[in-house]
C-alpha cells in the first residue's frame, strides 16, 4: 500500500492534525506546491480556483474541494455569520449544495445516491472529500448517447471519472487543467476503474488549450458535451470557445452558476471581495446565457447551480 492514494491521504491528514487546523483534520493531500499546511487558506484564497487559477495558484481551490465537510447547520449561502463576520459564499463547510435542509441532502444522498454508487467513483469521492453532481452528469451523457466531452477543471478527476465511466469504450473525455498536481492523486483510481484509456489530459490555462482545440479542424464541432467547472469570470470566453468545439444539438454545461444563492442577494449583502467578484461574474454569465440565441438553456438549482445549454446554432 505504499505510495498509494490512501497511503498519501492519511499522511496528509495526520499532518493537518499535526498542523493543527481547526475543527479537526481538513486535508487529505500533501501540500507540496500548496505552501505551507499551517496557513491553510484563509476565506479570502478559497475561492481562488473561482477568481481564476492565477490568483496565487489553482492549488488552494483545489485545497478547498478537499475541506468541504458536511456540517454545516445552513446552506442557505448566509454571507453574515451572527457574529457579524463577513463569511465566504462557500467556506471550509460549506455542502455546496443549495438546498435548505442538510437533512434532506443527507436523505437524498443516503437514499439515491450513496447505495448504487459506482465503487471507484466512491473512492475518489472520499479521498477528495468532494460531492459533485456527478450522477445528473452520468445520466445526462448516456441519455444524450455522448462519446466525446470536454471537461474544463478537472482537480481529482471526480467528474471525468464519471464522465469516462458513461460514454462508450471508444469514447473520448479531453480534461483541462490548469495543473496535474491533483489529477495525478486521482489517476491511479481511474486507472483501477479501467477506463483511463478514455481519458486525454491536457494540462494548461483553459482558454489556451481550447484555443488549439479549435485551431485543430478534426475537433471543429466534434466534441458531443462539454463541462465547465473551473474559473468563473473566464465561463463567458470558455462558452464562445467550446460554441465552436461543441456541435449543434450537443450540451454545454456549466457549475456553480448561482453560487450560493448569491447572484440573487441585495447588492448591499455582505460578502467577502473573492465573493463578490464571482457573484459578478457569475450575473453576468447568466444573463448572457440568458440572451444567446445559439443556445436553450436551462438553469438547474441543483448542487450549486448548473446551467445546461442545448446548441441550437
Ligand atoms: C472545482 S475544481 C474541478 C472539480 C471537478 N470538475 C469535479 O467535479 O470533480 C476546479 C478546477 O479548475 C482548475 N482551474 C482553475 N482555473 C483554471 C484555468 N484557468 N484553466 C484550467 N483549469 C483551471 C483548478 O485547478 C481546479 O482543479
Amino acid at each position: 500500500m505504499k505510495g498509494s492514494l490512501a497511503v498519501r491521504a492519511a499522511a496528509g491528514l495526520r499532518a493537518a492534525v499535526r498542523n493543527g487546523a481547526g475543527g479537526g483534520p481538513r486535508a487529505v493531500f500533501p501540500s507540496s506546491r500548496c505552501g505551507d499546511a499551517a496557513a491553510w487558506p484563509s476565506h479570502r484564497r478559497q475561492t481562488a480556483c473561482a477568481m481564476g487559477a492565477d490568483k496565487n495558484g489553482a492549488s488552494l481551490e483545489r485545497r478547498r474541494w478537499l475541506h468541504l465537510r458536511r456540517t454545516r447547520s445552513s446552506s442557505s449561502g448566509a454571507a453574515m455569520a451572527s457574529n457579524g463576520e463577513v463569511k465566504d459564499i462557500h467556506n471550509s463547510e460549506s455542502t455546496k449544495t443549495l438546498l435548505k435542509s442538510d437533512a434532506l441532502y443527507e436523505y437524498m444522498l443516503n437514499t439515491m445516491v450513496y447505495p448504487r454508487e459506482n465503487e471507484f467513483l466512491r473512492e475518489l469521492r472520499l479521498i477528495s472529500h468532494h460531492q459533485g453532481a456527478h450522477l445528473l452528469l452520468s445520466l445526462l451523457l448516456k441519455v444524450m448517447g455522448a462519446k466525446k466531452t470536454i471537461e474544463v477543471g478537472v482537480f481529482t478527476g471526480c467528474s471525468v471519472l464519471a464522465t469516462a465511466l458513461a460514454i462508450p469504450d471508444d469514447g473520448r473525455v479531453v480534461a483541462i487543467d490548469i495543473s496535474r498536481e491533483y489529477f495525478d492523486l486521482g489517476l491511479p483510481v481511474i486507472k483501477k476503474a479501467g477506463v483511463a484509456h478514455k481519458v486525454d489530459f491536457r494540462e494548461g490555462p483553459a482558454g489556451q488549450i481550447l484555443d488549439k482545440l479549435i485551431a485543430d479542424e478534426e475537433h471543429e464541432a466534434g466534441f458531443d458535451f462539454a463541462f465547465v467547472d473551473a474559473d468563473k469570470p473566464n465561463y463567458g470566453k470558455y462558452h464562445e470557445q467550446l460554441l465552436r468545439l461543441v456541435r449543434v444539438g450537443g450540451v454545454l454545461a456549466y457549475d456553480n452558476t448561482l453560487w450560493g444563492g448569491s447572484v440573487a442577494m441585495p447588492d448591499d449583502t455582505p460578502l467577502t471581495e473573492d465573493d463578490i467578484q464571482v457573484r459578478d461574474a457569475m450575473r453576468e454569465f447568466n444573463a448572457r446565457i440568458a440572451a444567446d440565441a445559439r443556445v436553450e438553456p436551462v438553469q438547474l438549482p441543483v448542487a450549486d447551480g448548473i446551467t445546461l445549454c442545448r446548441r441550437v446554432a
